[in-house]
Order: structure tokens, then sequence, then C-alpha cells
């Protein structure tokens, strides 16, 4: 199946026939709460509608299998709601909980916000996560994702209320960071040039890279 290879997982093109993955995988007890905010039920026709329009309408949407096994992991996808100035894309991923805390949520997270801002000239990438998933927010701290503000008092779950982060990485921050993960730390002082990372499409706004790096 085409697709994209990272050194251990396969981000493969959504079908209709993952949707009964997709839908266990939200109604999975340890997942939806993390993702959906919203009240568990069983899951409707209509909600594997909603599902479905989500992963159409995503400019790039990965169903998330294991290299070695062609096992369904999970899905993500970056969503850009203002097609005519594409300037923002919104992430999300979600993985089954035996997959949990191997890296592979950084590995897929790393290689689509890297592929976004190479391909779809974006500006930014937002999300939003509740402030007590320390484990996501772990994963976008490592990518560069940064906290921007905080909603209180979002949702109350396990008997506490939680707030949600919105968290956001800019594209001089991705190129800073890119440079970084590929020439190492002392790319800077090595004057590696960031634009050997990109498509001369995007070179301009690179000169605006070394303030982001630190
Ligand atoms: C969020 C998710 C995609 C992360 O993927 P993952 O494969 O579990 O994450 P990774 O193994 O790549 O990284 C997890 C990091 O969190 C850290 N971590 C785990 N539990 C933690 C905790 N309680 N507090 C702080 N850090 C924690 C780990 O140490 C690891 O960081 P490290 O590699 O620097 O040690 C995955 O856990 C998931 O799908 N969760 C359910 C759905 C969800 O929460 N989606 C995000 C909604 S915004």
């Amino acid at each position: 199946m085409a697709g994209f290879t990272t050194e251990r997982l396969l981000l493969c093109p959504y079908t209709e026939a993952d949707l009964d993955d997709l839908t266990s995988l939200c109604g999975n007890p340890l997942v939806w709460p993390l993702v959906l905010h919203d009240e568990v039920s069983p899951r409707s026709p209509k909600f594997r509608e909603r599902l479905r329009l989500s992963m159409e309408r995503a400019v790039f949407a990965a169903i998330i299998r294991l290299k070695s096994t062609g096992e369904f992991m999970g899905q993500a996808m970056v969503t850009v709601t203002d097609t005519k100035h594409f300037l923002e894309g919104s992430f999300a991923i979600c993985l089954l909980p035996k997959f949990w805390n191997n890296g592979y949520g950084t590995e897929a997270t790393h290689y689509m916000v890297d592929y976004s801002f190479r391909w779809f000239d974006l500006q930014r990438i937002s999300l939003t996560v509740l402030s007590s998933n320390l484990r996501a927010i772990a994963v976008y701290q490592k990518i560069g994702f940064r906290i921007e503000g905080r909603k209180r008092r979002f949702w109350w779950m396990s008997g506490r209320w939680d707030d949600i982060f919105l968290m956001g990485i800019l594209y001089e921050e991705w190129a800073a960071r890119e440079l970084q993960w590929t020439f190492g730390a002392d790319a800077i002082h090595h004057h590696v040039h960031p634009c050997s990372l990109c498509s001369p499409v995007f070179q301009p706004h690179y000169c605006l890279y070394s303030e982001y790096l630190h």
C-alpha cells in the first residue's frame, strides 16, 4: 500500500476498510477521554460518519501501522481549516494503549510535522491537549511545540476539572529544530545553511531561523 515509512512505522492512506479499527480506537476507554472530550456512549453510525469525514477532510491523514507486522496502531492527521490562505494546520494523534511509551508517538509526530512544514508551506501547526495528558505534552514539547494558552476548567474527568492547553510550533521554530536534529547542536556554529533542508520555494522564510536556535 502506498504511504510513508519511518524507522518503525508505516503511515498509510486512510481507506473505508479502516473505519472499524478507528471506531474501536476511539471507543477505547483509555483513549476517548483524552481525544474526544465528549460523553462516552455506544458509537452510532453517525459517529462513524464523523470519523470518516474528519479523515477525508485532513490534508494529511495517516493510518499508523507497525512496519514489522502491518498491525493497526492508530491514526494521526493534519487538518487545514482555512484552505484559502493555508497558514495554519491542526495536528491530532491517537494510538492504541498497548503501543504507548515506546517512542512511536514521537516518531509519527516528528514525521508528520516535518512533512507538513516542508510541503504545505504552513506558518504554524497548532493542537489542543488536556493539561493532565503529560505523555502527549512530553511528545509535543520534544518536537518543539510550545504552550501558548490555557483554557481553565475545560473538561470534567476522573472526578476533577481539567484545563486544556493550546500548543503551537512556528515555521521558524521547526526549521531551527530540524537543523539541530539533522546536523547536531552545533549546526549554527558550523554555518550549516537551513536552505539545505528544504525546497527553494520556502527559502525566504529561513532568514529568521537563527533567532529560534537555543
Ligand atoms: C499521546 C501519544 C500519541 C504519545 O505517543 P507515545 O508513543 O505513547 O509517546 P512516546 O513514547 O513517543 O513519548 C512519550 C513521552 O512521554 C513521557 N511520559 C510518559 N508518561 C509521562 C508522565 N506521566 N509525565 C511526564 N512524561 C511522561 C515519556 O517519558 C516519553 O518521553 P521520553 O521519550 O522523553 O522519555 C499516545 O500516548 C496516545 O495515543 N495517547 C492517547 C491519545 C492521546 O492522548 N492523544 C493526544 C491527544 S492531544
